[in-house]
């Protein structure tokens, strides 16, 4: 991991950084879930713990140890992690969403293990429902002056390009940043290295150049603490 790059710059400030992805369950032995490693909320936890922050990490099943030093809530699903969120957010300076939260849920779960029918070919029908958009959720409820961070992970289409893309969500979300990772490339979850652009409401684009996830994070919060007040040098 690299040294903090600003040391102390977040002194005090209170963070609270989603990760991972969610798991939405179909019975109590599987769920619906996505490919979100956990690294770069992890990442951004230690980051901000390394500059002073006091860091609550909410986490999905993430792949890397969460680091010591933060609060931990554990969730698993998209609905535990908007209450864990709910929770935690009031009391807090920046509210990141790092986690890859499911869009949908299966409508129903079973109460036990669902069976293959033996008699017959049939396969049961999964119906899917929206989970609540948490991100959304938190910028409605925000606190005056209260951080808030969005992910987007876009590739380009017929529609628009990914930076277009994400001008769009960023709009459409009402929060402060958004952190764009563009995936046309190929360069997707679960990998070390890392390129984002972070988009700032006040229409300001930040490239950031490729790194480690750790890099990436402190460029991440360089740009967070231009929203705070008072603004160390
Ligand atoms: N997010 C959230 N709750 C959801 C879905 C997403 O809080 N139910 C958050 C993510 O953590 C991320 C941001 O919203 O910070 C953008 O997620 P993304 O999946 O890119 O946006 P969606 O609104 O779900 O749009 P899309 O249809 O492109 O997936
Ligand atoms: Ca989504």
């Amino acid at each position: 991991a690299s040294a903090p790059r600003r040391p102390g710059d977040l002194a005090g400030v209170r963070v609270v950084v989603s990760a991972g992805g969610t798991r939405e369950p179909l019975d109590p032995v599987r769920f619906l879930g996505n490919r979100s490693s956990g690294r770069q909320g992890v990442a951004l936890a230690r980051a901000a713990r390394d500059r002073g922050a006091r860091v609550t990490l909410v986490a999905g099943p993430i792949e890397v140890p969460a680091p010591d030093g933060v609060e931990v809530v554990s969730v698993e699903t998209a609905l535990q992690m908007r209450d864990a969120l709910s929770g935690a957010a009031p009391a807090a300076d920046v509210v990141v969403m790092a986690a890859a939260v499911a869009d949908f849920r299966p409508a129903q779960v079973a109460g036990h293990k669902i069976k293959k029918n033996a008699d017959t070919d049939d396969a049961p029908v999964v119906t899917l429902v929206r989970n609540p958009d948490i991100l959304a959720g938190l910028v409605a409820r925000r606190r005056a002056g209260q951080v808030v961070v969005g992910f987007a992970a876009e590739t380009g289409d017929d529609t628009g390009t990914a930076l277009e893309h994400a001008t769009a969500k960023l709009a459409r979300k009402g929060c402060d940043l958004l952190v764009l990772n563009d995936v046309s490339a190929g360069k997707v979850f679960g990998r070390a290295d890392t390129e984002v652009t972070v988009l700032a409401a006040d229409g300001t684009v930040t490239p950031v150049p490729a790194g480690t996830k750790e890099a990436v994070a402190e460029a991440i919060w360089d740009s967070v603490r231009k929203l705070l007040p008072t603004p160390g040098q």
